[in-house]
């Protein structure tokens, strides 16, 4: 490396800044900073990520360990690279040397960087580019990747960033799931060599991981303490995370697609864009990177993230499939007793060659079904807005039972490995989405629906089964392109429908939370975490995702699924998006009143749970409770959460110190949600203190009982 540094920086034209090599290249954030520099050889290190520097030039004198930026295959690297390809000479290495860098701030708040980097002999180009969202602490970074020579590159890596870290020891914490078990945080020091967190999934992608992670840096990271890189990857897809510590004990963190049986043809001149990498950095442990996280998906990532949600009853675990359209109206009755903004028509409503009565039959026939409904979806639109709600309805369009038409229609449209047999899951096979023609049906099936009857103002979009036997028809001898294409197929669809539907609310369902990432939030407003709604499960798996998923997001479900009061199954659906799955009609009335008048609570206090900082303030997974408290931005108003779990032998359990608060404010402490007694069991109930005290001395908020729940709204007066 170059001992000196001369900054030749040259201003052309508004916001672009050209620099020549032997700079500074610093993406930066309000707090933080990832630092690179060119060196002598041409090459791109990366000298730093962490705490904004007051100078970070002395970086270039100091013995703080440097890394090529984007490590290719071939050069003189011994560790996991970043990219690797086979010229057309049969060379398998690549040379990435600078070339420039550039740097366009977008807005106030946004500044894009590209640092362009080519192969010196091959006609071999990737640029690597960086957004650096201010307020919000997020880095996105992706890869862009293109080539001039004569035939066709295949591509085995293809990552979207390759980051360095450098501390006496790396803890990971990773999110292993199946279904309904999903989030299930698990915490492990990594040691040398390499641990991979990836999917082969194809299209539940992330059944068995979370395409999400947190390292920290030194010591395991808690909730406020310690050094802490949250990052996650925006592709709705297979992933993969490569985590190697190496022989001087520095960590690269690879993260992209997952190559696995998908080497990827790149034609001359057509550019593979990777998706992208998204991370925060935290000085202060894990609560700040959430927070940061979920900012940033509200306002980048998620549909309408700024706007409110709608609350809904669902029929799935009250009928299954066994309804008729007097039953479902029966239903939009109770959705409107209940006081809900809508009803949504679940699974079973469709096909009639092929009647869907179980899961083994018809889907791809999405015809109103004659039996159960003679006067198709349109009379219950109707019924709803006489009554006063919305309506809503599921599909599952992507995928084929062998029973149905479409099946007997289009044999040719079905991902399966011809001469063998066919591989079902869930009695279903998965549509070939590479297909033009598939993409148009699948598009249709929603677009059909909207058209029939365009006073449906939600839509529940579900994805059943991985991909397994995975061969496309349609890709005929390119069939390692099928993961990707796949993916890029459903983004196609997604897109036509958000260019004729900009706004419909719609739920990314994947049998629970089998296909969650920050690109398909793009196009949905929401997600089903889970079909496991035992709430004792619940606080478990929401805590999970609040990880890096924001809460407007997280569909939450009263159900019949535990034992537990309906009290706690509401305070429990509160801490996100709340629903209903639950047959009105059985509870009492008390249980009733109580409701309607959560739902009313809801209404009034969920813009602070939606879009409002969240804290985590007391782990389940170290205590026997949970406690989470949401703050508006103004600090006036605050709702405090806690979900009493196991107790044995009278627990105590201590105040908790509150935060998100104005020191110098009074607020009012008010217990909500009260239940079976109206009055609060807790003597601080209706007292005013100082936002400095609740802070520092804090507040008793959890009752012994286990199963037990408590909701307090906490007010600036
Ligand atoms: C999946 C979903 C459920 C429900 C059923 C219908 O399992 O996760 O919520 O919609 O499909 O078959």
């Amino acid at each position: 490396m170059r001992k000196s540094v001369i900054l030749l920086l040259i201003l052309i034209g508004g916001n672009i800044v050209f620099a020549q090599s032997d700079s500074i290249i610093a993406i930066r954030t309000k707090n933080n900073e990832l630092v690179y520099s060119v060196a002598q050889n041409h090459k791109v290190y990366q000298l730093f990520l962490g705490q904004k520097l007051n100078n970070n030039i002395e970086l270039l004198k100091s013995d703080y360990e440097k890394h090529e930026i984007y490590i290719p295959f071939g050069g003189s690297d011994l560790f996991e690279s970043a990219i690797r390809t086979v010229h057309n000479d049969g060379n398998p290495s690549l040379e990435l040397q600078y070339v420039k860098y550039l740097t366009n701030r977008i807005d106030d708040n946004v500044t894009e960087t590209v640092i362009f980097l080519k192969d010196n002999q091959y006609p071999f180009e990737v640029s690597l580019h960086f957004k650096a969202y201010y307020s919000e602490d997020i880095i996105e970074q992706w890869v862009e990747i293109v080539h001039q020579e004569k035939k066709p590159l295949t591509l085995f890596n293809f990552s979207s960033a390759m980051l360095h870290l450098n501390a006496s020891v790396y803890w990971l914490t990773q999110f292993h799931s199946d279904w309904a078990q999903e989030m299930r945080m698990e915490e492990s020091q990594l040691t040398s060599g390499i641990k991979v967190i990836d999917s082969k999934l194809g299209t539940r992608a992330d059944v068995y991981q979370t395409p999400f992670f947190m390292i920290g840096l030194n010591k395991a990271a808690d909730e406020n303490n310690g050094e802490v890189l949250a990052g996650t990857l925006a592709w709705t897809g297979n992933f993969k995370f490569t985590f190697e510590v190496n022989n001087k004990n520095s960590l690269r963190i690879i993260s992209g697609i997952n190559p696995y049986a998908s080497e990827y043809k790149l034609i001359p001149g057509k550019i593979f864009v990777t998706p992208s990498f998204i991370f925060a950095y935290s000085h202060s442990g894990k609560e700040l990177a959430s927070q940061n996280l979920q900012r940033w998906t509200r306002k980048y990532s998620l549909l309408d993230g700024d706007k409110p949600r709608l609350t809904l009853l669902n029929n799935w675990e009250t009928t299954f499939f066994d309804f008729n359209e007097q039953k479902l109206t029966g239903l939009i009755g109770d959705a409107k007793k209940l006081g809900v903004d809508m009803f949504l028509l679940d699974d079973g409503w469709f096909a009639n060659k092929y009647p869907r009565n179980n899961d083994k039959t018809s889907l791809g026939d999405w015809e109103p079904n004659k039996t159960k409904l003679p006067n198709g979806i349109a009379v219950l639109v109707k019924e709803a807005d006489k009554q006063g709600v919305k309506f809503g309805i599921w599909i599952e369009p992507e995928m084929v039972n062998p029973k149905s038409e479409l099946y007997e229609k289009h044999p040719d449209w079905i991902i399966r490995l011809p001469n063998r047999p066919e591989h079902f899951s869930r009695n279903q096979l998965v549509l070939d989405l590479p297909n033009p023609k598939v993409q148009d049906f699948v598009y249709g099936v929603l677009d059909k629906i909207m058209t029939d009857n365009p006073g449906i103002a939600y839509i529940k979009w579900d994805c059943n089964r991985p991909m397994t036997s995975s061969y496309s028809p349609y890709l005929k001898d390119n069939q390692s392109a099928l993961y990707i294409e796949y993916v890029e197929a459903l983004y196609k669809i997604f897109e036509r429908v958000r260019q004729k539907y900009p706004h419909l609310p719609i739920m990314l369902c994947s049998g629970g939370g089998g296909r969650i990432d920050y690109k398909a939030l793009r196009y949905f407003t929401e997600f089903w975490p889970s079909d496991n709604t035992d709430p004792y499960e619940r606080v478990f798996i929401q805590w999970g995702y609040s990880y890096y998923m924001p809460t407007i997001a997280t569909c939450n479900h009263i159900t019949s699924w535990g034992k537990q009061s309906i009290k706690f199954k509401t305070d429990v659906a509160m801490m996100g998006k709340m629903g209903y799955d639950i047959q009105i009609s059985h509870l009492n009335d008390k249980e009733l009143k109580f409701s309607q008048d959560a739902v009313v609570n809801y209404k009034r206090i969920s813009d602070i749970i939606w879009f409002g900082t969240m804290y985590r303030l007391v782990s389940p997974y170290e205590n026997n409770r949970a406690v989470v408290l949401f703050s508006n931005e103004s600090k006036s108003k605050v709702i405090l959460f806690s979900y009493t779990l196991n107790t044995r032998f009278g627990e105590v359990f201590n105040r908790v110190k509150l935060r998100g608060l104005a020191a110098d404010k009074n607020y009012k402490v008010q217990e909500i949600n009260l239940f079976p007694e109206p009055k609060s069991k807790f003597s601080e109930d209706g007292k005013i203190f100082s936002g400095d005290y609740l802070m520092k001395v804090g507040l008793t908020v959890s009752s012994n009982q286990a199963l037990s729940s408590s909701v307090f709204e906490i007010s600036q007066i």
